[in-house]
């Protein structure tokens, strides 16, 4: 299989987790606004990057799907609410009006809590023997000392200004966070041992950071049809990124630098790890 056809295939899987995820009992309108937003599209990284990571170890990947679909449901509620006025106050997401938009803000509100709730009840429910520790895993990436102390640091700045440090915390949290999570979920609900589940914590952390100063140059360098969303905004809003506190030029300089880390700590995979490694290199290169 070619590295697209491999990315597809577990992009799929997940995109099937997802169709019929939120229960049909959830009230309208709740349940309209969490699936337009659900199954709005998006790459789907997160649930490609723990099924990758869970196929390292074990060659069928059915049961960590459930797992897949937890991490885009939370992913997904930390973009409706990223989007709302009182954080970036964005209008267009993966190519549509955002949430609120559509359904007002109090309800977007309660997209994201419901998203949230759902990707904890579905990862209990998968009957996984390993659930709990993903669930660990998942719930300290996204919560108060991760993705949301990310976003706390991410507005503070917007007041304070942000100086290199903050910048690197930002990024840590509010993205490479949530892009560990996945690599170290997979690998855990596969059984792998300690030393590997440290060498996908490498990976995904320094990929994180890669991934975020690449949507902080897009931001600048973008096309607004292939991002799917709107451009300029990080200058509009006073973001602090790694554009505003060092430049383009340094920018694409350090991704580059993250992603050779990145690849480099698969290495005790050898062979096995290509796709994941070739996953690294796209991104530092991607216009969506
Ligand atoms: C956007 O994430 C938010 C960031 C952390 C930069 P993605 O670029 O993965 O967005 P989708 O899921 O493809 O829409
Ligand atoms: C997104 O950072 C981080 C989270 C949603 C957790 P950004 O605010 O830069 O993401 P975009 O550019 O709106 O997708
Ligand atoms: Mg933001
Ligand atoms: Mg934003
Ligand atoms: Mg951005």
């Amino acid at each position: 299989m070619s590295y697209q056809e491999q990315y597809d295939y577990f992009r799929l899987a997940a995109e099937e987790a997802l169709r019929g995820a939120v229960p049909a009992d959830v009230p309208e309108p709740l349940r309209s606004a969490m699936n337009y937003s659900l199954l709005a599209g998006g790459k789907r990284l997160r649930p490609v990057l723990l099924l990758a990571a869970y196929n390292l170890q074990a060659a069928d990947i059915t049961p960590a799907l459930p797992f897949a679909a937890a991490l885009e449901m939370v992913h997904t509620y930390s973009l409706i609410h990223d989007d709302l006025p009182a954080m970036d106050n964005d209008d267009l997401r993966r190519g549509k009006p955002t949430c609120h938009k559509v359904y007002g803000e109090g309800m977007a509100v309660l997209a994201g809590d419901g998203l949230l709730s759902l990707a904890f009840e579905t990862m209990a429910q998968s009957g996984h023997p390993r659930a709990l520790a993903a669930l660990r895993e998942l719930a300290l990436r996204c919560g108060t000392r991760g993705m949301v102390a990310g976003q706390c640091a991410d507005l503070r700045a917007e007041e304070t200004g942000g100086d290199a440090d903050l910048l690197h915390y930002i990024h840590r949290h509010k993205t490479a966070d949530l892009l560990t999570a996945p690599v170290v979920m997979g690998l855990t609900l596969a059984g792998a041992e300690d030393n590997r589940i440290s060498a996908g914590r490498e990976y995904g952390q320094n990929l994180g950071v890669a991934f975020q100063i690449i949507d902080d140059i897009l931001d600048v360098t973008g096309n607004e049809i292939q991002l799917g969303k709107h451009i300029g905004k990080d200058a509009q809003e006073n973001k602090c990124t790694w554009v505003s506190v060092y430049g383009l030029e340094k920018a694409r300089k350090d991704a580059a630098e993250y992603t050779g880390r990145a690849v480099a700590a698969l290495d005790i995979w050898g062979e096995k790890a290509i796709f994941l490694k070739t996953l690294a290199q796209h991104m530092l290169v991607r216009v969506q």
